[in-house]
């Protein structure tokens, strides 16, 4: 059995939709949205739907053997875990935003509000600018709109959520997009069904390429 660590939520169903398509389908999943375990044994296939911030956990320490993971996760936690595919899904990017109208005032410690403090300290770190770190973990936006915060550095798809809570980007850091990773002793181990995922996935995200060019 082949232990799939799903993130919930938006990118979850994008990346099951992918395994899916090359074989890997398990109904259920479709069926019962409370259930956190779904296995198909005709495929050996056994998927967890977790957190996403929790994906590289389960695979890390092999309760899952593969998983799909933003690249946000895995540089802001650095997990022990093979990263063999770029999936081309759940593009992003992680920014600096701020109020419309912010004037940055280099003289001062900048306060940034993240859920990302080693992605900010380190992009800060880089550019030599002293920072106050202030740790969130979900709604930031909030942070520079009641005054806790000057900047955040947090996750950027639409920009619809800046816009609303009349905020902008002020740099981007770094392009996200989701990856698939393995288990370090299951890529040895069941060495021959990764490598067999990672070929059909690679298809088809040939597939889509080729499609996106007609
Ligand atoms: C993320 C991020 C932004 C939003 C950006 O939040 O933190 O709030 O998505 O997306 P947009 O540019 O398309 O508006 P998420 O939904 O993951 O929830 P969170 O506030 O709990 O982090």
């Amino acid at each position: 059995m082949l232990n799939i660590a799903l993130p919930k939520g938006r990118l979850g169903d994008k990346v099951y939709e992918m395994f899916s398509q090359i074989g890997y389908d398990c109904r259920a999943i479709y069926e019962d949205n409370r259930k956190l375990v779904f296995e198909n044994a005709e495929n050996g296939v056994r998927y967890l739907l977790v957190k996403p911030s929790d994906v590289a956990i389960y695979v890390e320490h092999g309760a899952a053997d593969i998983g799909v993971v933003g690249k946000d996760i895995l540089l802001e936690s650095s997990p022990d875990v093979y990263e063999l595919l770029n999936l081309g899904i759940g593009k992003c990017r992680v920014a600096v935003a701020a109020k419309n109208g912010y004037v940055e005032q280099p003289d001062r410690v900048l306060r940034v509000a993240t859920k990302y403090m080693n992605i900010a300290k380190n992009y800060y770190a880089g550019i030599n600018r002293e920072i106050e770190i202030i740790k969130l973990n979900g709604s930031i936006e909030l942070a520079p709109i009641l005054g806790l915060s000057d900047v955040i550095v947090d996750i950027v798809e639409t920009g619809s959520t800046l816009k609303e809570n009349d905020l902008k980007v002020i740099t981007d850091i770094v392009p996200i997009s989701a990856r698939f990773i393995a288990n370090k002793s299951s890529f040895k181990f069941k060495n021959d069904r990764i490598e067999e995922m990672l070929q059909k996935l690679n298809a088809l995200l040939q597939q889509r390429e080729e499609a996106k060019k007609v």
